[in-house]
């Protein structure tokens, strides 16, 4: 890390030079706890496609040198799956109102250098150029407290999010589904979503 690490903000089609990338960081960070995602080069081309076919979304990327190191990720909401979409149209919200984060991943030796506030700094400055949105919003994987993959020294995020302006909503919740590390077929995780009001 010698040079300074450039940030870059993409959107849309200027995404897809680069998904290759994209989904080998988001398989090496999100091995770890709470994710434990096993991760599928299938799973990553359409996950990602979504990204770069949508003209509104966001991608933030963090280069070292010719090397990404780091990405976070945004769209409309109402451009996600019903799984994202439902929850908040059960509870009244207008989802084309909201703007939804997708992951912030950052490899280990780039952490606690203030990447991870410039990622929701960055996401929110695209949100308001775009005019419309009044909420952002996130959801985090809720894993019980005596999860046996848990390391001793994990740290959770809840904190730094709230920081940042966000507040965990229990009664907006959603189910994704994906392969644990060792397991055999994908299940069902419980996932919560965190909002932030823009307005
Ligand atoms: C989440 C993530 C992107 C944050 O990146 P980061 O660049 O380390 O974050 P920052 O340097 O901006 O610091 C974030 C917070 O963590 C704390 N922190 C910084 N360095 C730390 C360290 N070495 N150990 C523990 N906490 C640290 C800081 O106190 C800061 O909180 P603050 O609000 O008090 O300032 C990164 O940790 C990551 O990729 N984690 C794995 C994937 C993940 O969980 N993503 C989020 C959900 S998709």
């Amino acid at each position: 890390m010698s040079e300074p690490l450039g940030i870059e903000r993409l959107s849309g089609p200027e995404l897809d030079p680069y998904l290759p990338e994209l989904a080998r960081l988001r398989i090496r960070v999100f091995r770890d706890y709470p994710y434990l995602y096993e991760g599928s080069a299938e799973y990553e081309e359409t996950y990602l496609k979504t990204y770069a076919n949508v003209a509104e979304s966001v991608m933030v990327l963090v280069w070292d040198r010719d090397r990404a190191v780091g990405a976070s990720s945004g769209l409309p909401l109402e451009a996600g799956p019903p799984a994202v979409t439902g929850p908040f149209i059960a509870r009244g919200h207008d989802p084309r109102r909201i703007f939804y984060y997708g992951e912030s991943v950052l490899l280990p030796d780039y952490r606690g250098l203030g990447l991870g506030k410039r990622f929701f700094d960055e996401r929110e400055a695209h949100v308001r150029a775009l005019g419309r949105f009044e909420i952002a919003c996130f959801c985090a994987v809720e894993r019980p407290a005596d999860h046996p993959r848990r390391p001793a020294d994990y740290a959770p995020l809840d904190a730094f999010w709230n920081r940042r302006g966000f507040v965990k909503h229990p009664e907006l919740r959603a189910t994704f589904s994906w392969r644990d590390l060792g397991e055999t077929a994908e299940s069902p995780k419980p996932m919560v979503f965190w909002l932030k009001s823009l307005v």
